[in-house]
């Protein structure tokens, strides 16, 4: 067997051969017309002449045997070379792991290598015998035929994953590999058939395509319960927020009774307690609310559109600007912010951001605030909202997103540290994230990205 075209490689040699006989011809044709007339310049005398007569025609006969004797030389050489190279080739197929088989045009098997005995069980002696469709599976009995004629119709090389019946009737996941098989003319006599087992590649791949079934139906389960789980909790603050409010407000309209009705009877002591048990109850008035308001932040419905940030921001400013006129704060948004959001939600993270920048600045004297975007690794939009304020320590940087937590002072800053526990749920559900950086007395910056699949 030769890893070479066979075709071309023949009419090479004929050309050679045929170049090699044509010099030959002509050489020999120059010589015998030329040879005589030298011998008789050389030599005038007959017995002479008739001496180099013989010793010319010797001399012919000497280079054509050399001539000839290196040519058979070489050939026997090279058919010997060739013969070995199929001999190991022989043996290597032989010896395949692969199951290597050839079949005549009518189906018979006419050679069956180690591979093809180990893994169906039948030798080569019996394969000769062996009805090709034993190894066959009852849904594939015609496979055979189909393959031939497949060849038949010039397929140099047909390949497909197939199954093959064992001797003991086991079933086999094979990889096909099927070829022509011609004669020295180039006529088809036959198709040579390698089978790859791949029973346990398969196996291993249904075996990763169940687990990850599994594993997929498992992330289902938990996200419904953690859906569950997230709905009960949301409920629940819900109503638990909602449901304190009556005694609160009971509490609270006590106090006042008893500081209006019965201010007589108490002691500036008891007046001023008093005074302190309203003040409180206003102040839980505050957190109930915020509770409620960061609940329906998450259990509102979100509806997802373009919207014009720039507008929104410009729009917070001026509402701020509106509540404080007498301070002087540099505003600057950068123009033409988009993102895909809901509009109502992006407007309640724009008012906790550029309320806090408003809030945190206001003890400088030039505050600067700034509104703008850029771009990640992945070239996706990282919105931002920078201050020049009183800035925090990044050590609690992670608190910051929690309901409640606060890193400054009620009578310093007031407050109640429900804005960016409100801004990170809302980034949430829009996929995105959200993070803080800042440093003390130099201002803060709060990213935050919202992801491009949002709606
Ligand atoms: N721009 C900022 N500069 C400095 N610190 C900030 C800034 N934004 C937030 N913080 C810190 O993070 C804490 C939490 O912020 P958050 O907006 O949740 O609460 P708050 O503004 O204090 O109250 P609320 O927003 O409920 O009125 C703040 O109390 C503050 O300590
Ligand atoms: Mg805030």
């Amino acid at each position: 067997m030769a890893f070479y075209s066979v075709n071309g490689t023949k009419r090479n040699d004929r050309l050679t051969a045929g170049w090699l006989a044509f010099g030959y011809l002509a050489v020999a044709c120059v010589w015998i017309l030329m040879s005589d007339r030298l011998v008789a310049m050389v030599a005038r005398d007959a017995d002479v002449q008739l001496a180099l007569q013989h010793v010319k025609g010797v001399g012919f006969v000497v280079v054509t045997a050399v001539f000839l004797y290196v040519l058979v030389l070489r050939e026997l050489r090279a058919r010997s070379a060739g013969e070995s190279a199929s001999r190991m080739l022989a043996t290597v197929l032989r010896n395949s792991s692969d199951a290597i088989s050839v079949l005549d045009l009518g189906g018979r098997i006419v050679a069956w290598n180690h591979g093809a005995e180990r893994m169906y069980g039948w030798t080569e002696k019996e394969a000769e015998e062996l009805e090709v469709r034993r190894l066959l599976p009852e849904e594939g009995q015609s496979e055979i035929e189909e393959l031939l004629a497949r060849i038949r119709g010039g397929e140099a090389l047909v390949t497909y994953p197939t199954r093959r019946r064992t001797r003991d009737g086991r079933l086999v996941d094979v990889w096909l590999t099927a070829t022509r098989v011609s004669d020295e003319t180039g006529q088809l006599t036959g198709v040579a058939l390698t089978e790859h087992d791949v029973t346990a590649e398969l196996a291993a791949s249904r075996e990763v395509v169940r687990l990850n079934a599994e594993l997929e139906e498992r992330v289902r389960l938990r996200t419904r319960q953690l859906e569950t789980a997230n709905a009960e909790l949301e409920s629940f603050s819900y109503s638990v927020s909602h449901d304190l409010r009556a005694p609160l407000r009971a509490i609270d309209g006590f106090s006042r009774a008893l500081l209006e009705d019965c201010a007589g009877q108490l002691s500036s002591t008891g007046q001023n307690y008093l005074e302190r048990v309203t003040r409180a109850c206003g102040r839980m008035g505050q957190l109930i609310d915020d509770l409620l308001e960061l609940s329906r932040t998450t259990r509102a419905p979100m509806s997802v559109a373009t919207v014009d940030l720039s507008r929104v921001a410009e729009q917070v400013a001026s509402d701020l600007r509106a509540t404080e006129p007498g301070r002087e704060v540099e505003i600057r948004v950068a123009k033409d912010l988009s993102a895909r959001a809901d509009p109502v939600l992006l407007r309640a993270v724009m008012q906790n951001l550029v309320g806090n920048a408003w809030k945190f600045t206001s003890q400088k004297s030039v505050a600067v605030i700034e509104v703008g975007m850029e771009c990640d690794q992945e070239g996706q939009p990282v919105y931002f909202v920078r201050d020049n304020g009183a800035g925090f320590d990044m050590q609690f940087a992670g608190k910051l997103f929690g309901p409640f937590q606060r890193l400054h002072s009620e009578s310093e800053f007031p407050g109640t540290g429900i804005g960016l526990a409100t801004v990170a749920r809302i980034v949430g559900r829009h996929g995105g994230r959200v993070w803080a950086e800042g440093r003390p007395g130099e201002g803060a910056t709060i990213r935050f990205t919202l992801s491009p699949e949002a709606g």
